[in-house]
């Protein structure tokens, strides 16, 4: 299965062109599905919502999405606390967990993203104990299928840097999703590229455990980075192949 995982569109801070020439290496690619790790949005603006909105009625293949701190609003407060996933569920998907399953993968997306973490750190996230039992569950009902788990937050470091931005809850969820058999997590949120095995991270396990993290699809904002999504094959390996572009040319 062809899998492609974009993240971090961030719909009002674009890098010019960069959505067209996403769309178009899209439709060359032909995935079968699409898996979008979050930040969908800039600031969670009803605006930007409807060009996201525009750009998923485009997308060449069925997509899931996760949610991610930015598409909270962060100017409304109001909003914030009393209906933090209002707008992304009116505007994008109702559900904030949502799953997919066919023949030979199972997937399970998580919200990671709250109204409120400790010491007014907006922009950090958390994977609930309900939600780490949701997903156990889901993937037990799966024993044969590539298992793949998406979120929005980092749940280890990635190869350029130390984090501080890992999820919270990070250690009791990547244990029991390792415990689960998941083969690839994906997230995105810090706009940096990589693949790793971290099954060394995760004492009982003893096969490889990939760590996916997307750079921003979309987003000027770049850490040193080119804007990039990945290509994902599950059938053979998995493999993995980051296309890289640089606004309108693919590079
Ligand atoms: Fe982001
Ligand atoms: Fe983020």
């Amino acid at each position: 299965m062809r899998l492609a995982f974009i993240t971090d569109v961030h719909f009002g801070r674009l890098t010019p062109g960069a959505a067209g020439a996403l769309l178009a290496d899209l439709r060359e690619q032909k995935p079968d599905l699409i898996l979008i790790g979050g930040d969908v949005t800039q600031r969670g603006f009803a605006k930007q919502y409807r060009e996201c909105q525009q750009f998923l009625a485009a997308l060449p293949a069925p997509w899931l999405s996760v949610i991610g701190n930015h598409d909270v609003p962060a100017w409304n407060l109001l909003e914030r606390f009393i209906a933090p996933y209002h707008a992304y569920q009116k505007f994008i998907t109702r559900d904030l967990n949502p799953v997919w399953v066919g023949d030979r993968v199972a997937i399970q997306g998580l919200n990671s993203a709250r109204r409120m973490m400790r010491d007014w750190a907006w922009e950090q996230g958390k994977i609930s104990d309900w939600q780490i039992d949701l997903a156990v569950k889901f993937f037990a009902q799966h024993p044969d299928k590539t298992k793949i788990l998406m979120t929005h937050h980092p749940v280890a470091h990635p190869p350029q840097k130390e984090t501080k931005m890992l999820v919270h809850n990070h250690e009791h969820a990547l244990n029991m999703f390792a415990a689960a058999g998941v083969d690839i997590i994906l997230t995105g949120h810090l706009h940096l590229a990589s693949v790793r095995d971290i099954q060394a991270d995760v004492p009982s396990r003893r096969k490889p455990l990939w760590m996916v993290m997307g750079g921003t699809a979309t987003c000027d904002r770049l850490r040193g980075e080119p804007n990039s999504y990945w290509m994902i094959e599950t059938n053979v390996g998995p493999s993995f192949a980051l296309r890289t572009f640089n606004g309108e040319q693919f590079i």
